[in-house]
């Protein structure tokens, strides 16, 4: 008896873990989970008929095979309806990707049913969303920066001309073919800086570096425009501190900081820079008293081609607060804007502090 028992168990066993082997070579979901329920059905049915019929030599063969086989088609009918509703879930994926690759970047899942599905729906429509949001961005790029880059080529074609038809002398066009061309490589070189932090080919080359001395002359260089404009710059060190960066990105970060706070300060304004440690970060924050910040400039300032005033003339692309946060992320740091209560404009840097 133990030993018939034994036998069958393990012989169903067997059974099943070789049939389970051979379920996952079927082609479709829909199949495996059909065949799936009839396995479950047929054979814990087949180890009871079997032990009967051998025990026993049992005459009600047929009966127990009538229960079997509508045991069988009710689990294999419910089995079907399963895989029905799995393989349409997966369908509309397989549709929504499809359609995503032949390049409609609004194409998204239905979400729901079970969790595992409605899981996968939900990281392809975020997956869709941060494509479409990725070519927008790159469109509106394109479109921006061939719309600076044609405006000063135009110019100096312009200029070029006159000189070709003897409209006028050299000497009153090259100043001007000479700041065209100063502000095309500016751009250029702000386009390279931007696709290098986009690519992650970055290379920064991290060093300590003495932070109030990188202050003090990124300050003394921008001196002469200060007095040029009239507007007072001044320097508020806490303490000496050090901080672990790249010392010419972070001039190219504070270089900007300064020059937007002296665009934006009227003569007879001030700007101050201050450098404060604490907590193994060192923070730099530019502040002025000038027209300060619009709410839309507050939300979009750190977006690339972004700018306050689009017909002002003598700015720049608005390409230098993108880089600027581009750079300081790399380093590890944070940069945002602040309003302060008394008016003008504030914005802060950190670092990771030695
Ligand atoms: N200190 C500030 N006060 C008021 N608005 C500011 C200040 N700094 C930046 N902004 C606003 O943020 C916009 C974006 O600044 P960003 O430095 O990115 O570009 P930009 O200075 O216009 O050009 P670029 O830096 O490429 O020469 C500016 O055009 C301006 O409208
Ligand atoms: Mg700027």
């Amino acid at each position: 008896m133990i030993e018939l028992a034994l036998l069958v168990g393990a012989g169903t066993l067997a059974a099943g873990v070789l049939a389970g082997l051979g379920l996952r070579a079927l082609p479709t979901v829909r199949l495996q989970v059909a065949a799936l329920a009839c396995l479950s059905v047929a054979l814990p049915l087949a180890a009871v008929f079997l032990s009967g019929w051998a025990m026993f030599h049992m005459g009600d063969d047929v009966k127990i095979l009538a229960v079997a086989s509508a045991a069988a088609t009710a689990a294999t009918g419910a089995g079907l309806l399963i895989a029905r509703s799995i393989a349409n879930r997966l369908d509309r994926v397989r549709e929504a990707a499809g359609a995503l690759a032949q390049g409609d970047l609004a194409s998204r899942v239905p979400e729901g049913g079970p969790a595992e599905l409605n899981e996968l729906a939900t990281s392809f429509n975020r997956m869709a969303e941060a494509l479409e949001r990725l070519f927008d961005a790159r469109r509106e790029l394109v479109a921006w920066a061939s719309h600076d880059l044609r405006t000063p080529l135009a110019s100096m074609q312009a200029m070029v001309e006159a000189l070709e038809d003897g409209l006028g002398e050299p000497e009153r066009y090259l100043p001007a073919l000479r700041e065209q061309v100063r502000t095309l490589s500016a751009l250029v070189d702000d386009l390279f800086e931007l696709s290098r932090i986009d690519s992650e080919a970055l290379v920064l080359e991290l060093r300590d570096t003495r932070l109030d001395e990188l202050v003090a002359s990124c300050v003394r260089a921008l001196e002469p425009e200060a007095d040029a404009r009239r507007i007072r710059l001044s320097t508020r060190i806490g303490a000496p501190a050090t901080a672990r960066c790249a010392p010419e990105k972070v001039e190219r970060v504070l270089f900007n900081l300064l020059t937007n706070a002296l665009r934006h300060t009227p003569s007879d304004g001030a700007v101050a820079v201050s450098l404060d440690a604490a907590n193994g970060t060192v923070r730099i924050a530019v502040e002025d008293t000038g027209d300060g910040l619009t709410p839309d400039a507050a939300q979009r300032m750190f977006e690339r081609f972004w700018r306050g005033d689009r017909a002002r003339s003598g700015g720049g692309a608005g390409l230098g607060l993108a880089i600027a946060r581009g750079l300081v992320e790399a380093q590890g740091g944070r940069i945002w804007a602040e309003s302060p209560a008394g008016g003008g404009a504030r914005v802060c840097f950190t670092l990771p502090g030695v």
